[in-house]
């Protein structure tokens, strides 16, 4: 039977009475496949008889637009039944005033990773998101910790954070989950309209048309961000945008110059207020 605690003692004394290995799963709710995915991978990697812990909590200081924030979705009572039914055995869902000091001033900030893509595109956002996972592996102290591969930025910063500040816990990177159609699940998908839903492939289809260039030997990177940048207009709905289309070293994160090492090429595209963001990994 699932434990939610919003409160951090509480959650700490009940970690206590659970006998390790221990992994956790940080989301900001609004579940669905991909999350399960990395439950069960959670699962998988603490046994039987470990523990696995999911957290839910919309952090608000690292989101950079007020309507992001405040539309999204937040769906606990439905998100903890999923939780349920995955097993989880305790869902960490504090109150912001738990976790934040009214007063609080120390963040945590990365300077070279977040450079570009949506660290440049949405200033503040890696601050935030490296300050809650901090906080959350301060807290839980876990041996594992489980984050999809579709925010791959943020990944690599959660990895160059543990190794930079020694943090005792193992990253584990999970496989994008996607619809049928090739749309990477996220929890904004649920924000979009239906004809918005029905368009979205575009953005995976433009990646792929770029990624096939690589069997060509195609070494300039403008010649793979023009294709995907066709892609991603060609007959475009008149709300979609395309808000960053960057073509990365995969290790830096930095902008190359000739593709001849494994390269990621990235991009976050708005349907009107909502922002999805996809990639795919050229020479990989
Ligand atoms: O990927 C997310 O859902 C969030 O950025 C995370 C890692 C839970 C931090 O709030």
């Amino acid at each position: 039977m699932i434990k939610a605690i919003s409160d951090v003692n509480t959650v700490k004394d009940l970690i206590r009475e659970h006998p390790g290995p221990l992994a956790i799963v940080p989301t900001m709710g609004a579940l669905h496949e991909g999350h399960l995915a990395l439950l069960r991978k959670a699962r998988q990697l603490v046994g039987p008889t470990g523990t696995v812990v999911i957290s839910i909590f919309v952090n608000p200081i690292q989101f950079d637009r007020v309507s992001d924030l405040t539309n999204y979705p937040q769906p606990l009572k439905e998100d903890l039944k999923l939780c349920e039914a995955e097993g989880v055995d305790i869902a960490f869902t504090p109150e912001k005033e738990a976790l934040y000091h009214p007063d609080h001033s120390v963040l945590l900030t990365e300077s070279l990773l977040t450079r570009h893509l949506c660290g440049s595109s949405r200033p503040g956002h890696f601050d935030g998101v490296l300050t809650i996972v901090l906080k959350l592996f301060n807290v839980i102290q876990p041996d594992f910790a489980i984050f999809g591969n579709k925010d791959f930025q943020q990944l690599a910063l959660i990895r160059r954070m543990v190794r930079d500040l020694n943090v005792p816990v193992e990253i584990v990177g999970h496989a994008t989950v996607r619809e049928e159609g090739g749309l990477a699940l996220s929890s904004r998908n649920s924000r979009l309209t239906r004809e918005q839903r029905q368009d979205a492939p575009r953005i995976r289809r433009a990646l792929m048309a770029a990624r096939d260039l690589a069997v060509t030997g195609e070494q300039d990177p403008s010649v793979y961000l023009n294709a995907a940048r066709t892609h991603l207009l060609g007959n475009a709905p008149e709300d979609f945008s395309i808000d960053y289309l960057q073509f990365v070293d995969a290790e830096t994160l930095q902008p190359i110059t000739r593709v001849t090492k494994p390269a990621v090429l990235a991009t976050a595209c708005f349907y009107g207020e909502v922002r999805l963001i996809d990639h795919i990994g050229i020479r990989s």
